[in-house]
């Protein structure tokens, strides 16, 4: 069976944007595909977290994956930490990466411009992500659009490795939606819609009530004109919320457009919010189901069992490969 490996990390609240742009496709693909699916966090490290945040987000966010659902019994759901192989074959795939490819990884460029200090974890993500798919020998990686760059550097790595050490990775593909890949945000289409946005309106958090979903939707800024038009070029704020209607409603953008042909925003926007409340409410009740049952922490450590098989046996034939003296 073809295997799958994706992760989030624990740091702020999920949006739509995550949801869209990865979460489903995990629901989507856990029933054709052996599949992994991590809380990243020691991704989340490489920007300080404050503890108590970092604990109460790890939790929600793999409550958020069985919400969505991603069924424990078809899929391992755990934490990044608990499975140690990750951060030790990130070690080593970080003295297979140069710094110039590093260098180049735009989200990196992006969370260290206008910082005076930035720190070396932040410069060495990639490395530790490529470890994440490769631990597996994963064939399959489904990520939003910001995270094609990563995937490249993961296929080069593995590259590099079998070249240098001989046939042994599978060198992963991403899995990439077409429609809601890059889920824009409310208040300005030309950036992506994120948790780390400063200001809430400019995101739906999977954890909004429907009335503040409503309300910032009824806010969210149209393109000047009046037509529901599908065209990212010259609407791309009406287009960014046709997509996310298309997402949520299972209609297609063309469906969307015949629909409201010759209506104003107004009524548009309305059935958009409830097409999302439609989405994120039945996911919220099973969240908060989950997190008053207790049995999170026992899907988790099942995963990580489960996951700490496969990748203490990759580490062990990597050492072996580039020469390591293997304890007896
Ligand atoms: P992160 O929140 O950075 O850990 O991202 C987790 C996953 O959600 C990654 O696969 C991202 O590519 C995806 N993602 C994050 N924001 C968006 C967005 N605005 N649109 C689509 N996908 C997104
Ligand atoms: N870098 C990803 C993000 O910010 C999260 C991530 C970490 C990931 N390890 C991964 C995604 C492995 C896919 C596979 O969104």
């Amino acid at each position: 069976m073809k295997k799958v490996l994706s992760g989030i990390q624990p740091s702020g609240k999920l949006t739509l944007g995550n949801y869209i742009g990865a979460m489903k496709n995990f629901v989507k693909l856990q029933n054709d595909y052996a599949c992994n699916f991590m809380v990243v966090d020691l991704h989340a490290i490489t920007v300080p977290q404050e503890p108590a945040a970092l604990r109460e987000q790890s939790e929600a966010v793999a409550a958020l994956f069985i919400a969505a659902g991603i069924d424990p019994d078809k899929a391992n759901v755990y934490m990044q930490s608990h499975v140690p192989p990750h951060a030790e074959l990130g070690w080593i795939l970080t003295t297979l990466t140069s710094m110039g490819e590093l260098e180049r990884m735009t989200q990196f460029k992006d969370k260290a411009a206008g910082k005076d200090s930035v720190g070396a974890g932040l410069f060495v993500y990639p490395s530790l992500m490529a470890a994440d798919i490769l631990v597996y020998n994963a064939d399959l990686v489904p990520v939003g659009e910001d995270q094609k760059q990563h995937l490249e550097l993961t296929r080069d790595l593995a590259g590099r490795f079998n070249h240098r050490y001989g046939e042994y990775f599978t060198i992963p593909e991403p899995y990439i939606p077409e429609v809601g890949a890059r889920i824009m945000s409310l208040d300005d289409a030309s950036k992506k819609m994120s948790k780390s946005n400063p200001n809430p309106g400019s995101y739906i958090a999977l954890l909004d009530t429907p009335d503040e979903i409503r309300k910032k939707i009824s806010r969210a800024t149209t393109d000047s004109g009046r037509e529901v038009r599908f065209d990212p070029a010259e609407k791309p704020e009406i287009s960014n919320l046709m997509s996310i209607f298309a997402e949520c409603s299972g209609m297609s953008i063309a469906e969307i457009q015949n629909k409201y042909e010759g209506q104003m925003y107004g009524g548009f926007k309305k059935d958009l919010a409830e097409a999302v409340v439609s989405v994120i409410e039945p996911l919220q009740k099973r969240y908060y189901e989950i997190r008053e049952s207790g049995e999170l922490h026992d899907i988790l450590q099942r995963g990580a069992e489960k996951a700490t098989e496969t990748a203490s046996r990759t580490l062990s034939d990597v050492k072996e490969r580039m020469g390591f003296l293997l304890p007896k």
